[in-house]
């Protein structure tokens, strides 16, 4: 596209100068299509360290002329100068260059004066090294907005705090699934422009900074997957621009803070797999915007919460393996949106509200092994709508209307009887079988006959 437009702009220039514009007509010309020498050198360098594709220098004598250019490399003209400049590098996603077996991160790209965007995917995978900054620092460091180092499983180390107070124009920051290791430095609050930040599937640890929190126009906060310790600071209120949070698989613990509250834009929250307990803050109804709260295996260890019924645009609902106990709310049937609630694996009790039946979205619900009890509410379209999707299995003393005795198989529930109690326990099936449990297989094969009968008719 931009090659194309500057053809377009090289064909156009001449003939509007000519017309226009005399007076410049035997500078730009020229000019346009070479680089600054040192600039080039650089380029080479950058090249050369990171990939063996091609001989680059003598390949691509002038590799920002449009005509010679390789996919990989965008430049554009100096708004200062008529030279060309190289504004984004992109290794390791095909059609642009690979990175050879030895490449190693090219300190050398904090000397580009007018480089916006770096991607570097799947480019530092056998040999080690480390995200470091050349020792004449950084010159292109007002201009970098977006650093994307994807899949690097070589690159390790921590991220220098000499970056974060050096990229002041950085708007997008993924390190994400490296072998990165350290505490993430609070010197992070230093990139003041920062719109998004993923750290995910590293090995960073201690706390999160309360620095990190400074970042008011963040927009997506990814930490998930490293190995942070502490509680989340109150301070997190601060990022009203939030739309996603990820602080899944870590060692977090505490509560949750009340100020979560504040994050009003957050669409996405996710802080499975860690070590949060206790009571959720009431100011949790504040997020209208929420449409996913993935909170699975914490220590919880209270009640569902209602205030889970006051989001009204939530689609999915997760919150298994978290030691809930108490009923499953009723107002959990004003989630008119939701499509997944999955509450398995908790301590649940009484009955499954009537109104779940009438979530017309939800298409997998998963509450098996609870201690629910009484009439599934679900009529047979509900059934038939979730098919394998629906799981109340290990729930010893649910059961289903006899009208609708023929999923009971697949349900994983017995039958309930006139009195709206349950026949025999189908749940023994699905353990192991010992001898001693003959009497109880005995039962179930009832069962299943009753089943079968009632299906028939
Ligand atoms: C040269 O062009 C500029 C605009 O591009 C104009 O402002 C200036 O007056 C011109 N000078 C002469 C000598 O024509
Ligand atoms: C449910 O989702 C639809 C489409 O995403 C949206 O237009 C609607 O406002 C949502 N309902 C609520 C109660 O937010
Ligand atoms: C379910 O929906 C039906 C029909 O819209 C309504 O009459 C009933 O009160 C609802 N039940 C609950 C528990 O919300
Ligand atoms: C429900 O959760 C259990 C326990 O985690 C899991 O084994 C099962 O596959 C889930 N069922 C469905 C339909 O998602
Ligand atoms: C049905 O439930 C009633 C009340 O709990 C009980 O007395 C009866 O034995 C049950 N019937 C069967 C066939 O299990």
């Amino acid at each position: 596209m931009l090659i194309f437009l500057l053809f377009i702009f090289l064909s156009c220039t001449p003939h509007h100068i000519s017309t226009t514009n005399h007076n410049q007509t035997h500078l730009q010309p020229p000019m346009l299509a070479t680089m600054d020498p040192s600039e080039l050198q650089t380029l080479y360098n950058i090249m050369e360290t990171l990939s063996s594709d091609r001989k680059w220098r003598t390949t691509y004598p002038n590799p920002c002329k449009p005509s010679s250019s390789w996919a990989g490399i965008e430049c554009k003209p100096g708004v200062a100068d008529s030279h060309l400049h190289v504004t984004r590098l992109d290794f390791g996603t095909p059609p642009n260059p690979n990175c050879k077996n030895t490449a190693t991160f090219p300190s050398q790209i904090f000397q580009l004066p007018y480089l916006q965007s770096v991607f570097f995917f799947q480019c530092f995978t056998k040999t080690k090294t480390t995200i470091s900054v050349s020792k004449t620092g950084f010159v292109g460091s007002t201009s970098l907005q977006q650093l994307s180092l994807r899949s690097n499983p070589s690159l390790v180390g921590s991220i220098p705090a000499e970056l974060f107070s050096s990229l002041s124009s950085l708007q997008i920051l993924t390190v994400s699934q490296c072998r990165i290791s350290g505490t993430i430095s609070p010197e992070i609050a230093k990139l003041k422009s920062l719109v998004h930040l993923d750290l995910s599937y590293n090995q960073l640890n201690g706390a999160i900074p309360v620095e990190l929190f400074e970042l008011r126009e963040l927009v997506g906060l990814d930490l998930s997957y490293n190995s942070l310790t502490g509680s989340v600071p109150n301070t997190i209120g601060q990022l009203g621009m939030l739309q996603k949070l990820d602080l899944s698989s870590n060692k977090l613990t505490g509560g949750v803070t009340k100020s979560i509250g504040k994050l009003s834009s957050l669409v996405f929250m996710a802080l499975s797999n860690n070590g949060f307990h206790g009571k959720l803050p009431v100011e949790l109804a504040n997020l209208k915007e929420l449409e996913y709260l993935i909170m699975d295996n914490n220590p919880m260890s209270v009640e569902l919460p209602i205030e889970f019924s006051q989001l009204p645009k939530l689609q999915e609902l997760r919150l298994a393996n978290s030691d809930y106990s108490g009923e499953i709310p009723a107002s959990f049937s004003r989630l008119s949106n939701l499509t997944t609630l999955s509450l398995q694996n908790n301590r649940l009790t009484g009955n499954i509200p009537m109104g779940i039946a009438n979530l017309s979205h939800i298409y997998h619900l998963n509450l098996s092994k609870n201690s629910l009890s009484g009439e599934i509410p679900f009529d047979s379209g509900f059934l038939k709508r979730l098919g394998k999707n629906l799981d109340l299995s290990e729930n010893g003393e649910l059961c289903l209307n006899p009208l609708q005795a023929h999923e009971c198989a697949k349900l994983g529930v017995d039958v309930c009887n006139r009195s709206n109690t349950r026949v025999g326990s189908m749940s023994s099936m699905v353990k192991p079988l010992k001898t001693s449990q003959v009497m109880v297989v005995g039962i179930s094969r009832v069962t299943l006959f009753l089943c079968f009968l009632l299906s028939v008719y």
